[in-house]
């Protein structure tokens, strides 16, 4: 991809995360992937962590070695806390610290609300909450023990969280998902307020529709595309890259003085598009 045109218009070219080491859960496929390159590509050593897809997740530490820093797989349930707990501990150990967690690992387990087993509830709070929840207390814990080291970030910590649009718009069929999605904006701005004291950042990035395996039956067919365009003022489906972007701008100091914040990357998807013409 190097060289390319369209990755030089998109690509920050400084190496805006120098020196601080990143964990990415859920970072073998998708979202996850093209942020833990992209952060990788920004300077950062990454841990890539998958669930299943050792393969994948070996490929996407290759590509992040290619730009000159550290990186390794890491298998964990983000739902378990022994490996979650000890997933952070190695990583202490094996680059020394933790600057920026970004706990994305997400999926959905979609059904009628009179459908939807409490398994099906369950699986998708787990892993999209209550995951975050356990990510986002190892890291704090290790930001907290280091304090600011001023030659590599002026905060302590950065925590950036995988959100959705679904954080605040309702979606019938899923809501096992807007409720863990609801719950992690909320979680993420009582975070941002307990632990700005201690010069730690905790901001969201919630994604609208873009092109990954979690929503491909909404974007992979002509017609499906041409329906999903019709809630995008923006007219395009979103790039994993879009977010990847978005994430290394979130964790870096440019943003600094971003706390509490939820960024929405979505092409306008929450500016309640039915009201263009509609109302
Ligand atoms: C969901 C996708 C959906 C998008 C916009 C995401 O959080 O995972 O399936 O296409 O929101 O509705």
């Amino acid at each position: 991809m190097a060289g390319n045109a369209e990755e030089s218009r998109t690509t920050p070219s400084t190496q805006l995360l120098r020196g601080q080491k990143a964990l990415v859960t859920g970072s073998n496929s998708g979202i996850g992937m093209a942020t833990a390159l992209a952060l990788g590509r920004a300077g950062a050593d990454v841990v890539v962590n998958y669930v299943v897809g050792a393969d994948e997740a070996e490929k996407v530490v290759e590509q992040i070695r290619g730009f000159g820093v550290r990186s390794y797989a890491h298998e964990a349930d983000v739902s378990d806390e022994d490996q979650v707990v000890g997933m952070v501990d190695r990583m202490v150990r094996e680059f020394g610290t933790i600057d920026i967690m970004v706990p994305n690992a997400g999926l959905q387990r979609d059904a009628p609300l009179t459908e939807m087993s409490l398994a099906q509830w369950q699986k998708v709070i787990d892993v999209n909450l209550t995951g975050q929840f356990l990510c986002a207390r190892e890291a704090a814990k290790e930001f907290m023990r280091r304090g600011v080291v001023a030659d590599v970030s002026r905060s302590a910590g950065k925590i950036v969280c995988m959100s959705s649009v679904h954080q605040i718009v309702p979606w019938a069929g899923h809501v096992n998902y807007a409720s863990s999605k609801g719950g992690v904006g909320m979680m993420m701005q009582t975070l941002a307020q307990e632990l700005a004291p201690h010069r730690i950042r905790v901001n969201a990035v919630a994604p609208g529709a873009i092109r990954t395996p979690i929503n491909k039956s909404a974007w992979d067919t002509p017609e499906a595309e041409a329906e999903l365009l019709k809630l995008i003022p923006y007219r395009r489906v979103g790039d994993p890259d879009d977010i990847a972007n978005a994430v290394v701008a979130m964790a870096s100091d440019l943003l600094d003085y971003v706390v509490g914040t939820t960024l929405y990357v979505d092409g306008g998807m929450t500016l309640f598009p039915g009201f263009a013409t509609g109302g």
